[in-house]
Formats: structure tokens, C-alpha cells, sequence
């Protein structure tokens, strides 16, 4: 077993918020989208700024947006050192965009949804510690509510798995940082980046996730995230 913490170099996280938010429908990509007054974005890298041991930041977004000094970034603080570099069309090309300008110290990668933009701490500190304990790769997921159904091309059911054994996942997602970029270099076009560590064999654990982390999406997630932040008692960002 290697010492950890002669191990433990620091975390460099990637916050994808390169999307154009097609489903959101706001006229402008969702990152920039305003929640209580300021763009997701910035919730989301306000966050992240507040988790211990992170010692690098790219945030990637659209490559017309590249200039934190434009109108669309108005209330938006970078985190000190972060890089800002322009995404690609699909999520997978946006995160490696990422992987490829962090500080290639760091030992611990997280991968975050901008879209993700009331995700608690306390989420990113258990996905970090979870990676620095050992695993591979570490997602945050929470057990879900609907039975779902395997169906295939015309509708049909295939198979009903039982309930108990599935997660719905969320961001961030931790792994360590040459795991990562072995799933990057090895794979493409997966939803999110665990499927690209499960693929190359490797375990992927889950932790517990939070309500909170839940993504920005539809003008309903807009709402429900303005009706989250709106009430003191369940919603902030601790
Ligand atoms: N993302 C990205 N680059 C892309 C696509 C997505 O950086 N080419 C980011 C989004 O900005 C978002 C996260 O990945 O923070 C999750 O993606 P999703 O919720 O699908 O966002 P959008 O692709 O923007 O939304 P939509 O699919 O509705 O267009
Ligand atoms: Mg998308």
C-alpha cells in the first residue's frame, strides 16, 4: 500500500460548461443561464473554490464565450490559477479539453457538471476522499425513485432490474488522473466519464450523492434550483 499522503499532490478539477443547453431552451448555452441574478457557472465555480486541497481549475466553454472580461460572465469569479479553454460538440471532447490544461501535478482529477450548480462541498470532499482512499474512479449517486425498464428499439420491455441495485449518478466525478486520461485516450461518446474507467476494467465506486447535485436541464430544474436556493433551510451550498 503506498503512503497517501506522500502521494496526495492536489486536485484539479474540470467544470464542463461548454453545452448549448438545447432542453433549456433559454436562448443562450445554460452555464451562462442566470439563477438567482448570476449564471450557473458561477455557482458552480464558487464552489469549487471553496473545496479543500483543489491546486487546479479549467473551466471549459463555448468557444465564443472564452473571455471571462465579456457581459455573459457578469458575476462570475474564476477561482485563482483556473484556466479557461473552449469545448468541443460532445461532452466527452469538452472534458478532455479540460483534462488536457490541468496542472499535470495534481493526482486526484474531478469532473463537474457546470449544470450542477447547487452541488454541496460536502459531495466534492467524499468523491476526494473516496479517490485518495484508493478507488479508481468515484461517482456520487442516489437511489432512484421509478422502477425502470430495459426496453428495446420498438418499446418493448427486455428487463426490469431491481430497483434496489441502481443509482442514478451525478457529478463530481473523481478519479485518479492518469485513470482518466488512459479512459480518454482509450474511449469516446460516453455520458459520463465513469463509463469510459468502467470500460478499461477498472472499478468505479459510488458515494453518497446529494438532491441538491441534481442537474439543471429543463425550465423545471431552473425553477426547482431557484426554489432550492430561495429556501434557507434545505437549499445553500454546505
Ligand atoms: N457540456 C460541455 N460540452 C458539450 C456538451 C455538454 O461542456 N459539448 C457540459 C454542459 O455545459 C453541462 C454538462 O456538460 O454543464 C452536462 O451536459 P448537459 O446537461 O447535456 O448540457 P447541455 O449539453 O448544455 O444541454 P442539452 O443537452 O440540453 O443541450
Ligand atoms: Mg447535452
Amino acid at each position: 500500500m503506498t503512503d497517501a499522503h506522500a502521494a496526495a499532490r492536489g486536485v484539479g478539477v474540470v467544470v464542463v460548461a461548454a453545452g448549448s443547453g438545447a432542453r433549456l431552451r433559454a436562448g443562450l448555452p445554460k452555464a451562462f443561464v442566470a439563477l438567482a441574478g448570476r449564471p450557473l457557472l458561477a455557482h458552480s465555480l464558487d464552489t469549487v473554490a471553496a473545496v479543500p486541497g483543489v491546486a487546479s481549475v479549467a473551466v471549459v466553454v463555448p468557444a465564443d464565450l472564452l473571455d471571462p472580461s465579456g457581459p455573459a460572465w457578469s458575476g462570475v469569479s474564476l477561482p485563482p490559477g483556473a484556466v479557461v479553454v473552449a469545448g468541443g460538440a460532445e461532452r466527452t471532447a469538452s472534458v478532455a479539453a479540460g483534462l488536457a490544461s490541468l496542472d499535470p501535478s495534481c493526482d486526484v482529477v474531478l469532473v463537474h457538471d457546470a449544470a450542477r450548480c447547487l452541488t454541496p462541498v460536502a459531495v466534492f470532499a467524499r468523491v476526494v476522499a473516496a479517490v485518495r482512499a484508493g478507488a479508481a474512479g468515484v461517482v456520487p449517486g442516489i437511489p432512484v425513485v421509478d422502477t425502470i425498464k430495459v426496453v428495446d428499439a420498438a418499446g418493448v420491455v427486455t428487463s426490469t432490474p431491481p430497483r434496489e441495485s441502481l443509482r442514478a449518478v451525478q457529478t463530481p466525478q473523481g478519479f485518479r488522473r492518469e485513470v482518466l486520461l488512459a479512459a480518454h485516450a482509450a474511449g469516446a461518446g460516453a455520458t459520463d466519464d465513469a463509463a469510459l474507467v468502467e470500460a478499461l476494467g477498472h472499478d468505479v465506486l459510488v458515494v453518497e450523492g446529494d438532491v441538491r447535485a441534481h442537474k439543471v436541464t429543463t425550465p423545471d430544474d431552473l425553477a426547482q434550483a431557484e426554489r432550492l436556493l430561495a429556501a434557507p433551510t434545505t437549499g445553500g451550498r454546505p
